[in-house]
C-alpha cells in the first residue's frame, strides 16, 4: 500500500519534472524562471501602504540597497558591536558563523539568547500564522493545524514585525526605544541616502524614520539573489541541468519514502503548482529534541521552551496540545548551518539524521540519565505533553525494531541534504 503510494508519488514527481523541463525548453529562459513566491504580493501591497506616508516613494531597488546597509551596520545596536549580520551571516545562509548554540546580545553583548539563530533564506513564502492551515497539493486540501508565522514559534506575524523586534530586543540589538534607532541612522554615513530616498525632512519625524528603517530591512530580506536564489545542485537537477550522484539520488528516495525517512512529509521536496520546493510545509511539530544544557536559561530545571504554547509566545499559553511544537524549518542550505534545531542541541548534520532514525530505538543515546541512574526520556518536554510528540515514521520504532534508516542510508540522506546548498550553479560556471 505504502509502496504503491510512493511509486505513484515518484511517478508524479517525474511527470512534474518532465513538464517543467518542457516549459523551460519552450521558453528557453532558464535563468529567468525564478519562482516568484505568492507572499511577495501582500508585501508589495504593504510597501505601497507604508510608502504613502513618505514625502518621496523609493523604488524596491533603492529600498534593497538601504536595507543592505542597515543589515550590516553594527552601529545599529546599543553595544555598537552587533549588526543583523553578526547573528545572520550571509556566508552561512544567514545563520551564525560560530559553534555556540545560542548567541549573545544586549547592551554589553553579554546577554545570552534562549534559541538557536535560524537561517534567513527561503522565508519569502512563509504564510501568516494560522491555527488552521489548508495546504493544497493540487488535488485536495485538509486542515493541517497550526502553520506559518516568523520565528521558531511563529509569533511574529509579518516580516515587518520581525524586522522590528531584534532592534529592540534586550538580548539582541537592545536599543532603548525606536528613537534611539532613528538617531543611529541619522548619524550613519548613509543618512543622506535615506533623505534622498524618503525626503529631506525624514529625520524630523522619528516615527516615520523608524518605519523607513523597518521597511528597508524588510524589502532587503526579499531580495531573491540574497535570500532565495535557487542555485543549489538540487535546483539544477529539477531544471534538468544536471544529474544527482547514485548516493544523492538514493538519499532523495529515502527522504520521500514514507516507510523510511518520511522526511518529505514535513520537509517537501517536490515542485508543487509550479513552485520550487521550500523543504518545509510551514507546520508545527513536536519531535522531542533533547534539552540543551549549554543554554543558560536551562540551568533552571523549571524552565522549558515549549514553542507554540510559550513562554516566549504568549497568546497560546492555554493550549496544552501545542506544547513542544516548533515550526518546521526549510532544509535548504542546511549543511551550512553550525547548530541544529530550535535549541541548537546538535552541531552535526549526520547526528541529526541519526536522531530521526534512532530516537525511540536507542533513547539512551540521546537523553541523559538522572542522579538516580534512570533515563530522563524526552528531557526537554514535561511528561504531560508527551502525547504531542510525533510518532509517525521514522519515529514509529521501539527498542529491538530495525532502524528506519541504516547507517549507509543515513549517509545517503546526508549526501542528498548537501545538494541543497546554494551557489552550486555559480561554482560550475
Ligand atoms: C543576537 C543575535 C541576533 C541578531 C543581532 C539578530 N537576530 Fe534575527 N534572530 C535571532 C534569533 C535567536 C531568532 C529566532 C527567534 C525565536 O525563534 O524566538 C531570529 C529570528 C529572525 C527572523 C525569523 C526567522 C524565521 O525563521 O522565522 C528574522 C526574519 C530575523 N531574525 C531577522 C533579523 C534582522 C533583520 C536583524 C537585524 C535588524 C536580526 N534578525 C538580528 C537572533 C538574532
Ligand atoms: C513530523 C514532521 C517532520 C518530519 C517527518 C521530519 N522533520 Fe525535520 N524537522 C521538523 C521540525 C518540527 C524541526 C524543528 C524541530 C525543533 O527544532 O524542535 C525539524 C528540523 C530538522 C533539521 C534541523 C534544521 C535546522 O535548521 O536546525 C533537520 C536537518 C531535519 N529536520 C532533517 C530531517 C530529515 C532528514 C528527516 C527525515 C529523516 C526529517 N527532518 C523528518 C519536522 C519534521
Amino acid at each position: 500500500m505504502l509502496m504503491v503510494a510512493l511509486t505513484s508519488w515518484m511517478s508524479r514527481l517525474k511527470k512534474r519534472l518532465a513538464t517543467l523541463a518542457l516549459v523551460l525548453t519552450l521558453c528557453a529562459c532558464h535563468e529567468d524562471t525564478k519562482v516568484v513566491p505568492v507572499s511577495t504580493q501582500p508585501d508589495t501591497a504593504s510597501q505601497g501602504f507604508y510608502t504613502q506616508h513618505f514625502e518621496r516613494r523609493p523604488d524596491a531597488a533603492t529600498l534593497t540597497s538601504l536595507g543592505r546597509l542597515l543589515f550590516f551596520d553594527r552601529s545599529l545596536s546599543a553595544s555598537g558591536a552587533q549588526a543583523c549580520a553578526t547573528c545572520h551571516d550571509p556566508a552561512r545562509a544567514f545563520s551564525p558563523d560560530n559553534h555556540e548554540p545560542v548567541q549573545s546580545g544586549g547592551v554589553k553583548s553579554d546577554s545570552r539568547g534562549v534559541r538557536a539563530v535560524p537561517s534567513l533564506r527561503y522565508l519569502q513564502a512563509v504564510p501568516p500564522f494560522t491555527e488552521h492551515f489548508y495546504e493544497s497539493d493540487g488535488n485536495n486540501s485538509r486542515d493541517q493545524g497550526p502553520a506559518g508565522g516568523y520565528t521558531w514559534d511563529g509569533r511574529a506575524r509579518s516580516a515587518h514585525e520581525q524586522a522590528e523586534s531584534p532592534l529592540l530586543s534586550p538580548t539582541e540589538m537592545a536599543n532603548a526605544d525606536r528613537t534611539a534607532v532613528t538617531r543611529e541612522v541619522q548619524d550613519a554615513p548613509y543618512a543622506q541616502q535615506f533623505r534622498d530616498a524618503f525626503g529631506e525632512k525624514l529625520f524630523e519625524q522619528p516615527a516615520l524614520t523608524f518605519d523607513a528603517i523597518v521597511l528597508a530591512l524588510e524589502v532587503f530580506q526579499q531580495s531573491p539573489e540574497d535570500f532565495y536564489p535557487y542555485t543549489s545542485k538540487y535546483d539544477a537537477y529539477l531544471r534538468g541541468q544536471t544529474q544527482l550522484s547514485k548516493g544523492e539520488l538514493h538519499g532523495l528516495e529515502l527522504f520521500v519514502d514514507a516507510r523510511k525517512g518520511n522526511c518529505d512529509n514535513c520537509h517537501h521536496v517536490a515542485i508543487r503548482e509550479g513552485a520550487f520546493p521550500q523543504f518545509t510545509d510551514y507546520g508545527f511539530n513536536a519531535i522531542a529534541v533533547p534539552r540543551n544544557p549549554k543554554i543558560p536559561a536551562n540551568a533552571d530545571p523549571g524552565y522549558f521552551d515549549l514553542g507554540l504554547c510559550g513562554p516566549l509566545r504568549t497568546d497560546l499559553k492555554d493550549r496544552p496540545e501545542y506544547c513542544g511544537l516548533f515550526r518546521t524549518p526549510s532544509l535548504r542550505n542546511v549543511s551550512l548551518k553550525r547548530r541544529y534545531f530550535h535549541n541548537g542541541a546538535f552541531d552535526d548534520l549526520r547526528k541529526v539524521v541519526e536522531f530521526y532514525a534512532e530516537r525511540d530505538l536507542h533513547p539512551e543515546q540521546w537523553y541523559p540519565r538522572g542522579a538516580d541512574g534512570k533515563l530522563r526520556l524526552y528531557d526537554d518536554l514535561p511528561s504531560q505533553y508527551w502525547k504531542n510528540i510525533n510518532r509517525d515514521p521514522p519515529f514509529d520504532r521501539k527498542p529491538g525494531d530495525a532502524p528506519a534508516l541504516t547507517s549507509a542510508e543515513i549517509d545517503d540522506v546526508v549526501s542528498f541534504l548537501k545538494t541543497l546548498t546554494d551557489g552550486w550553479e555559480a561554482d560550475k560556471k
